[in-house]
């Protein structure tokens, strides 16, 4: 993680970022969104969450990985509209439950912002929002780049099971990845860029194990002889995207040059044409890397936002109001 002098002036460049979009006269974006939106209803609703997500991050760098794909998996499911967060109730099976969302982690985080939210301005600040600035922190605590993002998501008040179905598999090849991240918008290259968000963290035998089966030219020997000595502990036995589980940097890229991709889904950006030179380009030039990266987050987090009636502040970020 970066040093403590440092991520704790992250906040306050965070304000002063907001200050001077408002003082430029920043105007809200088609979608209802904009970069200043809580600065008169919340103004220190930036620095409450950066430093939520501080002390998280100092208790345990690997929430870093939890945020982001926390927010990933909120917004290509219904859009970033807060639904991963809700619970399943006795009459609906909610998208946190689905076999896809099982391991994810670091609602803790989120709560503990909301909770001080709730009690700086109540009623105001929506869970998805949470969503987009926690992962936002995240990346940039971990060394990756430091970008500004719009708010004014609203919470929506759908959370089904079956909507996760959206979610690309780890099984997937090039072919239905391209496919899959083009139904929300993306290019390849938005595809390998987000894709870079496996430099941090880990991937449990049950999302890889697919790969031990079948003799497989896109895999390493070596690395194979990893990924099996992992799963003799079981399925949830742990292994990490890359050699800096909490670093983000162009590592992730460098692996995947080595045939040492963990997912079938990582490995396949570089076995296929249309996306190795992608690769190629960011394993060799990390700026390039994270202005994509962020670009294509800034993107990903406004993916279908609810406004008005379609959506709600939710008072709790696990309940429908
Ligand atoms: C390209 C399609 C993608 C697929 C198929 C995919 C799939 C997966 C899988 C299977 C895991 C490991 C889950 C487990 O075994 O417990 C994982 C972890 C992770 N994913 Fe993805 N993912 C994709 C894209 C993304 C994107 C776009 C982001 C964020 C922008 C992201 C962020 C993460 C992070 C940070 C982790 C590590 C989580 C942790 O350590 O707790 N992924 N992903």
């Amino acid at each position: 993680m970066r040093s403590p002098n440092l991520v704790k002036m992250v906040g306050v460049v965070l304000l002063a970022v907001e200050i001077i979009v408002l003082i430029s006269g920043y105007r809200f974006g088609a979608n209802g969104l904009s970069m200043n939106y809580y600065l008169s209803s919340c103004p220190l609703a930036e620095p409450i969450v950066t430093n939520t997500v501080i002390r998280a991050l100092m208790a345990d760098p690997t929430l870093a990985a939890a945020l982001v794909r926390l927010h990933f998996h909120d917004c290509f499911v219904q859009g970033c509209d807060g639904s991963i967060l809700i619970d399943s109730t006795k009459d609906n099976t909610a998208e946190k439950d689905s076999p896809a969302n099982l391991s994810l982690r670091g609602y803790e985080v989120i709560n503990a912002a909301k909770k001080q939210l709730e009690k700086q301005c109540p009623g105001v600040v929506s869970c998805s929002d949470i969503l987009a600035m926690t992962a936002r922190d995240a990346v940039y605590l971990a060394g990756g780049p430091l970008y500004s993002i719009q708010k004014g998501r609203k919470d929506g008040r759908r959370s089904k099971i079956e909507d996760t179905e959206n979610l690309p598999s780890p099984t997937f090849n090039a072919s239905q990845l391209i496919i899959k991240f083009r139904q929300h918008g993306f290019s390849a290259e938005e595809l390998v860029a987000l894709s870079g968000a496996h430099t941090l963290g880990v991937a449990t035998c049950r999302s890889f194990k697919n790969r031990l089966s079948d003799e497989d030219p896109t895999l390493d020997e070596d690395f194979a002889q990893t990924l099996s000595e992992t799963c003799s502990s079981g399925d949830d036995a742990e292994l990490p995207f890359d050699a800096t589980r909490n670093s983000f940097d162009s590592l992730y890229f460098n692996a995947l040059q080595r045939k040492a991709g963990v997912l079938t889904s990582d490995q396949t950006l570089y076995a296929d044409t249309r996306t190795r030179n992608i690769v190629n380009g960011f394993a060799s030039n990390q700026p390039m890397f994270f202005r994509r990266f962020q670009l294509a987050m800034v993107k990903m987090g406004t993916l279908d936002v609810k406004q008005g009636s379609r959506g709600e502040v939710r008072k709790n970020c696990h309940k429908i109001n």
